[in-house]
């Protein structure tokens, strides 16, 4: 049997923003086992948490001041333990996010370490002297400015690759490597069902601490080349020791965020069971919603993923957007919405789905002054911030849209009326209905949860196709990606229709297929 991650798809939440029991405006461990039910009818097999330790939220939850414990803001250690025990119950796991590049500034280890150039943990950070009145180099931070902030007790500079408030920790030094097996162990040992690595591809850095030499870019941050901290062979060995403690573990797995794109195919698999089990893949951000360019960007993964590996799709997540509103499309939004469904329900590879896009949320503008978002504040109007990603999951119509009985930390997102679990769970043409069809769709069907992945090129430009097959079921997909209908010649016989955003299953169909405008049409071939 293949393991469940294989075959699984993994549903992130942002728990600020799915439910919140307590009416504080602030999403919360009791609001997601409330709602376990509607995970578990909706199909999903994983939960990833975005994360849920104590944390002075400069940047929600990536600064981490606590490891093994729970932010008050999000409920207890209880709350997490009925969680997961609820989530199981249901068959469903529990991965958390593990923050392991940076702590909080108000980490108990930071702490120690700024307080004196000899505190036992001053090491476990990265700190050095200034050079020439300035930083130690020239590196940036990904937030904006200098990667160093000069620290007044001792005058040396610390590094963060984010946020001032989240300094770097020394991936050279073995204390912080065994002191985050630990934590590791913590948690597994709580029954949690694996990790979503934070910025995999940033641990360890080039020991020299070189500039990064320049290049061509548009920002300053794109204008240098980060070869000295990003990729380097040790941050791979460091996960392949963390690789042999999940596996003393029965049934976890670890997912990478090191985004393919900028750390090549070979990603963080390894040779394919001694590294992670997964990495992401963050290709479909940056494609227009052109058939010919998403399909090159999934064959291309499919052949270039070393071939123990597995891939694993993502539409949106909490840094990158919705992607309904990416491709948008005016009134032909939710249609959209729906190809998009079928194409990361059909792919070879994991899908991980974004709270909310079942539902076909939307990004919202958020007016300057409300930003909270760290990025955001520093670059508004070059760039809005992530705030309008992360807006209240809609359960009900109404002002709050069901999250909050208080006021929500983020205003809820536009079109929240039409768009909810309530109003659409009742229609069966809404995008949720979809999403239940083709992920009920994908679970009982082999060849979408493990088939190989044949693409067909013999299509017309607006199409994308492709075969799916496992063990002698043969399933076939074709996507239109325009408003405008479009012939597509069947390979190999006649089929049944499984789906179809255009018309009932059941059918057969051979010869010309003429696919509706924004039609996403799954088929069966007859043996
Ligand atoms: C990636 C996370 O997804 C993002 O939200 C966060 O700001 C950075 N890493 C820093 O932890």
């Amino acid at each position: 049997m293949a393991p469940w991650w294989k075959e699984g798809i993994i549903y992130q939440i942002y728990p600020r923003s799915f439910a919140d029991s307590n009416g504080d405006g602030v999403g919360d461990l009791p609001g997601i086992t409330a709602h376990l039910d509607y995970l578990q009818e909706l199909g999903v097999d994983g939960l990833w948490l975005s994360p849920i330790y104590p944390s002075p939220m400069k940047d929600f939850g990536y600064d981490i001041s606590d490891y093994r414990s729970i932010d008050p803001v999000f409920g207890t250690m209880a709350d997490f333990e009925e969680l997961v025990r609820e989530a199981h119950a249901r068959g469903i796991r529990v991965i958390l996010d593990m923050v392991m590049n940076h702590t909080s500034d108000q980490h108990p280890w930071f702490e120690a370490s700024r307080s004196s150039k000899d505190n036992p943990r001053r090491d476990w950070y990265l700190w050095r002297p200034g050079k020439d009145g300035g930083p130690p180099n020239n590196w940036l931070s990904v937030f904006g400015g200098s990667a160093w902030e000069k620290d007044e007790r001792t005058g040396e500079y610390y590094l963060h690759l984010f946020h001032t408030s989240q300094p770097d920790l020394n991936w050279r030094n073995p204390e912080v490597t065994a002191a985050m097996m630990d934590i590791w162990r913590f948690w597994l040992d709580k029954g949690v069902d694996g990790f979503r690595l934070d910025v995999a591809h940033f641990l360890v850095k080039d020991a020299g601490l070189p500039d990064n030499p320049s290049k061509f870019g548009l920002t300053p941050y794109t204008r240098q080349r980060h070869e000295h901290h990003i990729n380097l062979a040790e941050t791979h060995a460091v996960w392949k020791e963390f690789r042999k403690l999940l596996d003393t573990y029965p049934d976890r797995m670890a997912v990478a965020e090191a985004d393919l794109d900028a750390v090549g195919a070979e990603g963080y698999y390894g040779s394919g069971d001694d590294e992670l089990h997964l990495t992401f893949n963050f290709g479909l951000f940056w494609r227009r919603w052109r058939a010919s360019e998403v399909q090159r960007v999934v064959v291309d993964w499919n052949q270039r993923i070393p071939s123990a590996g597995w891939p694993c799709w993502v539409l949106s997540n909490h840094d990158f957007g919705r992607h309904v509103s990416r491709w948008a499309a005016g009134t032909h939004t939710d249609a959209r919405a729906r190809v998009a469904a079928a194409l990361l329900l059909t792919l070879r590879g994991t899908p991980f789905l974004y709270y909310g896009e079942e539902l076909a949320m939307r990004r919202a503008y958020i007016p300057r002054a409300e930003i909270v978002d760290p990025p955001g504040l520093r670059y508004w109007p070059l760039y809005l911030g992530r705030d309008g990603l992360r807006t209240p999951m809609q359960w009900t119509p109404g002002p709050t849209a069901g999250f909050s009985t208080g006021k929500p930390w983020v205003r809820v997102g536009p079109e929240a009326e039409r768009l909810n679990v309530e109003v659409e769970s009742k229609d069966p043409d809404s995008v949720l209905s979809w999403y239940r069809t083709l992920i009920r769709l994908r679970r009982e069907t082999p060849a979408l949860k493990l088939g190989s992945f044949e693409p067909w090129f013999e299509k017309p430009r607006s199409v994308m196709a492709y075969t799916r097959e496992h063990e002698g079921q043969s399933v076939a997909v074709a996507l239109n990606f325009s408003r405008f209908s479009s012939g597509l010649n069947l390979r190999g016989g006649t089929y049944t229709v499984l789906a179809s955003t255009h018309r009932e299953a059941g059918p057969e169909l051979s010869g010309k297929l003429t696919l509706a405008g924004n039609e996403a049409v799954v088929l069966l071939l007859k043996r």
